[in-house]
């Protein structure tokens, strides 16, 4: 991966063939779907043997946000989608940073890749008396209602253009799920064909004050 980029901005000197930066770019860009494939496997193998342990801390949800923003924004102007957020979640929280963000990671990536050219994707948060409510909205294909049972599971996809044309290997809400369910909350997806999908993660604000010790089952 670092020396196709190096390659490819020719940063030790020019090519001279614009087809090898061009070739350099396209190592790079495999290389990376590769490395994020098994990532996502190693990830739902450790979960599955339990050996996935929490780190938790007092979290900031808007500053995890803005960081996360950071990183889909520029997938979602290239889609053309509009992101938008309003969080309002002020107090900390207890959970696992890396945990969290991935999941939040995947969700928005999911409501990127499933929304056509010109669609919108919102990310909500609130807080209630014992949980954290977050919401990721977006107005694209939907998921017909007999596939909402299956997804979620590993390896599982509704067969359409965009999970024929953009990748991904079914891993993303699993691991999402697994992740969540860790941190005793809940993932809970509502669609409709055509309108849109909106995911909410809900987690728990005080749990962990009476359960310290973390592992996956
Ligand atoms: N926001 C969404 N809108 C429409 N369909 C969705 C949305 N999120 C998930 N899905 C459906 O659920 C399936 C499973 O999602 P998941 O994130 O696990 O897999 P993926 O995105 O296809 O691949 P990966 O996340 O491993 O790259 C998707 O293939 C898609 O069919
Ligand atoms: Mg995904």
């Amino acid at each position: 991966l670092g020396f196709s980029e190096i390659m490819s901005g020719e940063m030790l000197g020019p090519m001279g063939q614009p087809k090898y930066g061009e070739y350099a770019q396209d190592i790079h860009r495999s290389g990376q779907f590769l490395l994020d494939v098994i990532n996502d496997i190693l990830d739902m193998s450790k979960i599955e043997a339990g050996r996935i342990e929490l780190e938790l801390e007092d979290l900031s949800l808007p500053a995890l946000v803005d960081d996360v923003m950071r990183i889909i924004g520029p997938r979602a102007h290239e889609g053309g989608i509009a992101l938008s957020t309003n969080i309002k979640v002020e107090q900390t929280f207890a959970a696992d940073r890396r945990a969290l963000k991935q999941v939040m990671i995947n969700l928005l990536a999911n409501a990127v890749k499933f929304t056509p050219d010109g669609g919108h994707v919102q990310v909500k948060a609130r807080q209630t008396r014992h949980d954290v409510v977050i919401e990721i909205k977006d107005n694209g294909i939907g998921i017909p209602e007999e596939d909402l049972g299956k997804i979620g599971r590993p390896f599982e996809q509704v067969e359409n253009q965009f999970t024929k044309s953009k990748g991904g290997s079914g891993l993303g809400l699993a691991i999402s799920k697994s992740l969540i369910d860790l941190h005793h909350g809940k993932l809970q997806i509502e669609s409709a064909v055509g309108v849109g999908t909106t995911v909410r993660v809900v987690l728990p604000r005080q749990v962990f004050a009476t359960r310290p010790r973390l592992k996956a089952a």
